[in-house]
């Protein structure tokens, strides 16, 4: 079988790429990659990203505004989040959720944007995928009392233990595998993805950021997601094409990208 890699995470529209952004992607698919979903940080991103996407047959993208960008946001920005996610090839709103790395937005405030972004996937039906760091409490609170259940979505860049993996492997949701696994330190990781069904795992780069090792520090982009893909394997005791195979389809699950709704 040949490698046939889903990114479920992506941000080819970041600075890191201007030097060589076209030459990159135009030759991705040879290196395995079959899709990639481009995830909007921002208001500017947001707005960037139909325009952006279109340029690739093989991306998708969403739009939302990250815990750490909305000190500024209005309601009227949210009336343009859903507008622009009635544009063709965006397919989820995100990446939303809470960040209490930093404190320098109001805990409040973080919260209170989260919690409207969520409503907004709720009414326009479409997944979300949800960034959460330092702040599982009240991640897990407020997807509960938003009542998130009938939205799918998926956890990126997974960073808690297994007990919370599995409050939100209850709650429907997939979770976010990416070059974190192959690290050393990533003993945490590790351990939550043994304890996931294979079914419920989706890889992503979440690049030009956390490249896997061999690659660790350097730029990232999907085509390492090989590395992602075997420490998986070998985790759980199956064949790399299996990992390609599954997550690719928990991929096209978690997105909702059935035939005739793309
Ligand atoms: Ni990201």
């Amino acid at each position: 079988m040949s490698i046939k890699i889903f990114d479920t995470h992506a941000h080819y529209d970041d600075e890191a790429f201007d030097e060589d952004r076209e030459e990159l992607l135009s030759r991705i698919q040879q290196a395995g990659v079959a899709r990639v979903v481009n995830v909007a940080c921002s208001m500017e991103t947001s707005e960037k990203m139909p325009d952006f996407i279109s340029d690739y047959d093989f991306m998708l993208g969403t739009v939302g505004v990250h815990p750490d960008d909305i000190d500024n946001l209005c309601n009227a920005d949210m009336d343009r989040i859903k507008e622009l996610s009635e544009k063709k090839g965006i397919i989820a709103i995100g990446e939303i959720g809470l960040d209490y790395h930093y404190d320098d937005i109001d805990k409040e405030l973080k919260k209170k944007w989260f919690a409207t972004q969520l409503d907004i996937a709720k009414e326009l039906k479409l997944p979300v995928s949800i960034h959460s760091r330092d702040a599982a409490r009240d991640t897990l609170e407020i997807m509960k009392s938003e009542n998130v259940l009938d939205v799918s979505g998926v956890m990126h860049c997974f960073g808690y233990g297994v007990d919370m993996a599995r409050e939100f492997l209850d709650m429907g949701y997939y979770i976010g595998v990416g070059g974190v696994v192959t690290f050393k330190n990533g003993r945490k990781l590790k351990e939550v993805v043994e304890y996931t069904p294979i079914d419920r795992i989706v890889i992503e780069t979440d690049c030009p950021y956390l490249s896997p090792v061999p690659f660790r520090g350097k730029r990232n982009y999907s085509g390492n997601l090989t590395y992602v893909a075997e420490e998986i394997a070998r985790i759980k005791g199956i064949s790399v094409d299996e990992v390609y195979e599954l997550t690719y389809d928990n991929a096209i699950k978690l997105y909702r990208l059935y035939e005739g709704t793309e």
